[in-house]
Formats: structure tokens, sequence, C-alpha cells
């Protein structure tokens, strides 16, 4: 991170701003922005456990989100036993190879990588925890099954998760791949009801690497 001054005089947060990777963003930026352009997704994690008290404040976070018409759909089931979590990974690994090879060998690196911007590449059978990357703590989110809007609102409650966990040291990665648990033999340990289902799935704990930003694209903003 290098500090460079800005010969914008509109600029209308300081003269000054900082230059991440090829990030621009305001050096007076207050926590909010530093944790939204500091949060990665993290797939390498310290074999230490985020505390229960801490858990319950990144959900109370999750609770927080705006939700169509307020009707906060989410549940959140959650893992912390070590085994369980590979459990639930080696077979969400093998669920997930066979909804890819369903979908064609040629779309399979084109559907990983547009459909869940999977940018690091997939390497279903590596390690003990393919999927969960050795992330101490593991949350599916659920949501009604009959609930149009219920995605976005996941989305917005998974975010602010992610944003409150880097807030407090722990980083995070959004697992789309989790959802996958439903079509698994120990998906039922999860006590999911049938009228739900998995949106996604995130992984946090404190990371063991600092991936750098990827590139933004930016010719995606129009003014009318
Ligand atoms: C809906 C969604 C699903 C994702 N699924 C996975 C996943 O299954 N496995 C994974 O390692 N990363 C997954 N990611 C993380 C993305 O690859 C990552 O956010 C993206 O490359 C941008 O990197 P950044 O989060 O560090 O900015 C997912 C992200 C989103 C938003």
């Amino acid at each position: 991170m290098s500090f460079i001054t800005s010969h914008n005089d509109t600029d209308h947060f300081s003269k000054e701003i900082c230059e991440v990777d090829s990030l621009l963003i305001p050096k007076t930026m207050n926590e909010v922005f530093k944790n939204i352009y500091q949060r990665r997704a993290v797939r390498k994690y310290k074999d230490k456990p985020v505390e229960r008290a801490t858990i319950e404040t990144l959900i109370d976070a999750g609770r927080m989100a705006p939700s169509a018409i307020n009707i906060q759909p989410w549940k959140f089931y959650i893992l912390t036993k070590k085994e369980d979590i590979r459990a639930f990974s080696k077979e969400i690994a093998k669920a997930s190879a066979k909804g890819f090879l369903k979908s064609g060998i040629k779309n399979i690196v084109k559907t990983a990588s547009s459909a869940l911007h999977l940018s690091h590449g997939i390497d279903f059978f590596k390690g003990q925890d393919p999927i969960f990357h050795g992330a101490p703590l593991v949350i599916f989110i659920s949501s009604p099954k009959d609930n149009e809007w219920s995605g976005l609102d996941i989305g917005m409650c998974a975010q602010n998760m992610m944003l409150a966990a880097k807030s407090l040291g722990i980083d995070s990665c959004p697992v789309g791949l989790g959802k996958f648990v439903e079509q698994t033999k120990i998906f039922p340990k999860l006590h999911i009801p049938k009228a739900e289902r998995v949106n996604i799935s995130l992984i946090f704990g404190y990371g063991d690497e600092k991936p750098a930003i990827h590139e933004r694209i930016k010719n995606n903003a129009f003014y009318l």
C-alpha cells in the first residue's frame, strides 16, 4: 500500500488518495471503507478456532442486513469441529464434481469460473478439505425456497458478516459450492427443513495468506 497525492481539487474525500495495488482509494477512508477494500477471499487459515462469542457477533451482523419486506429469511447452520468440516468438504467435493460433469466436460471450466468466480481454479480432490480450505468455521446460510427475493437478502447478510469479520481481524471466503451440500448423503446431519434451500456457505478464520487484490473492472458505470 502506498500513498500518492491527487491533483484533483474536487476530490470530495481528500487531495490524498491511497493506492492499494491498482485501486485508488481515499487516504482518509473510514473503517467501513478500509474493511471493504481490505477484505479478500482467503483460502489458507491458521489452526486457530474462532471463539463462540465472536461467532455470535458475526451472525448478529448478518441479522442486521436489510431484507425484502423485512422477512429476515436467513437461517445459519454452523460447523466448528474439524472432523465435521472435513467430512462435509469431501462429500461436497464429490457432489460438485458430479454437478459439473452433468453440465458437460467442455463447460466445466466455463461454469466454474464464470458462475462461481473461482479464479483460483478447482481441485475437488486436493487435500483434507478441498472446499472449505482448512477454515475453522463454516456457516451454511439457508432461506425459504418459496421466497423469490431471499437470494438477494442472503447476499447482503453474507457480506455484512464478512465485513464485520474483517473488522475483527478475521478473514473469510464465500463458498458457493457449499450449496451442493444438499446433494450429499450427510446433508440430513444439518437438519435443514425441506422448505429451505442452502444459498451459500461462508468460511471464517485467521488467515494464513495475503492474496493480491483482483483488479476491478471499471468501465461498467453509465451516467445518463
Ligand atoms: C457467490 C460466490 C460464490 C463463490 N464461491 C466460491 C467457492 O465455491 N470457492 C472459493 O474458493 N471461492 C468462492 N468465491 C470467492 C470468489 O472467487 C472471490 O470472491 C473472487 O475471486 C474475488 O476475490 P476477492 O473476494 O478476494 O475480491 C465465491 C464468491 C461469490 C461471491
